[in-house]
């Protein structure tokens, strides 16, 4: 079997596709690779690749050193920190994917390519959203992703590759902090209701979007990259959910746990209105129906799961 390379593996998603890859596939098959070398943690656990996905060379010398097959493509800037520096969001996000389409086109590998929720605007359908809709972001996250589906899509039928890809709500995990996104703030709540009983939040208390726990999502990913090819009808950008929830939702489960839990809302201008310009909730059927997808993590599951699992950590390291 050819080795399956992982870009951007030292982020939020990367630092838990990459053990789940390894688990599947036996840990000598998957390469972890990112711009930043790694000084613990997963990436540095097996094989590593020093590759920054906007030099052709770097993502190349990787697949030809371990017999690359598949190309998980995690590197990217996120919502919030794409809007910061806009010029870099555009190199890095289409400049990264195109360069790895076209060394996967050369060395006839697959790619798994992550969109977003934010590839979605504010002429989109908010509720029930479309698998086949308006596609007209305001963020220049948003353009990279909607641009990166359909480059998905062209080199699919105009050259035959294995490309697939989902559009993936917020992501809720312990591992890794989050990268910057417009969602963290459903990451940052567990933290500071552990450490602080205490959180002040960056988006409205009724701001209502898609989420989903990181155990599902990882499993997503590899279950539509197993799943069967002629099955798949929209294979670069299903839209996929767990759940749709507000800042509000999420401090009443987590002060079903810690009852003196309590919340402010401070919000930020920037990250509300890409929050605002985003649907609330996603119609996921296409997965449902192509690849077999389904959610085990509600907000009460993942909730406890958060906590319990974040207690740990944080009583372990007193
Ligand atoms: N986390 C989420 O909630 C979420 C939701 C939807 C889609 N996604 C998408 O999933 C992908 C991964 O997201 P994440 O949350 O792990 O992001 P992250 O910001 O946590 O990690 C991204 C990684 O990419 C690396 N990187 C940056 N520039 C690079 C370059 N030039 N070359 C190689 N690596 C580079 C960073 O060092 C980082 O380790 C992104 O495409 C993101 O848009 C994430």
């Amino acid at each position: 079997m050819r080795r399956i390379l992982v870009t951007g593996a030292g982020g939020q998603i990367g630092s838990e596709l990459v053990p789940a890859l390894r688990a599947q596939y036996g840990g000598d098959s998957v390469v972890s690779s990112d711009i930043r070398v790694p000084s613990g943690g997963t990436m540095a656990d097996g094989r590593f690749e020093h590759v920054d996905c906007t030099h052709i060379r770097e993502i190349e010398h990787a697949v030809r050193r371990h017999g690359i097959g598949t190309i998980y493509h995690l590197g990217a800037l996120l919502s919030a920190v794409a809007e910061e520096r806009p010029r870099v969001a555009w190199d890095v996000n289409m400049g990264g994917l195109y360069r790895v389409l076209e060394v996967a086109r050369q060395h006839d590998c697959a790619v798994f390519f992550p969109s977003s929720i934010g590839a979605f605007g504010p002429t989109t359908p908010p509720t029930q959203t479309p698998q086949v809709t308006i596609q007209r972001p305001t963020t220049i996250y948003g353009i990279t992703k909607v641009s990166g589906e359909l480059l998905c899509d062209y080199y699919h039928h105009r050259f035959g590759l294995d490309t697939r890809g989902l559009r993936l709500p917020g992501l809720v995990s312990y591992t890794a902090p989050p990268g910057g996104g417009t969602t963290d703030y459903a990451v940052d709540i567990f933290h500071h209701a552990i450490r602080y009983r205490h959180y002040s939040c960056f988006l409205r208390a009724d701001t209502r979007l898609d989420m989903m726990y990181m155990p599902d999502a990882t499993r997503a990913i590899i279950e539509l990259m197993e799943a069967d090819a002629a099955r798949l009808a929209d294979r670069n950008a299903f839209n996929v959910t767990a759940m749709s929830v507000t800042p509000a939702e999420f401090a009443a489960e987590i002060r079903r746990h810690l009852s003196d839990f309590e919340i402010e809302y401070d919000v930020d201008p920037v990250r509300q209105a890409i929050a605002d310009s985003w649907p609330e909730q996603i119609d996921d059927h296409a997965a449902r129906e192509q690849w077999g997808w389904k959610p085990r993590y509600d907000l009460a599951a993942m909730t406890r799961d958060m906590l319990a699992r974040l207690g740990e950590r944080v009583h372990g390291a007193r």
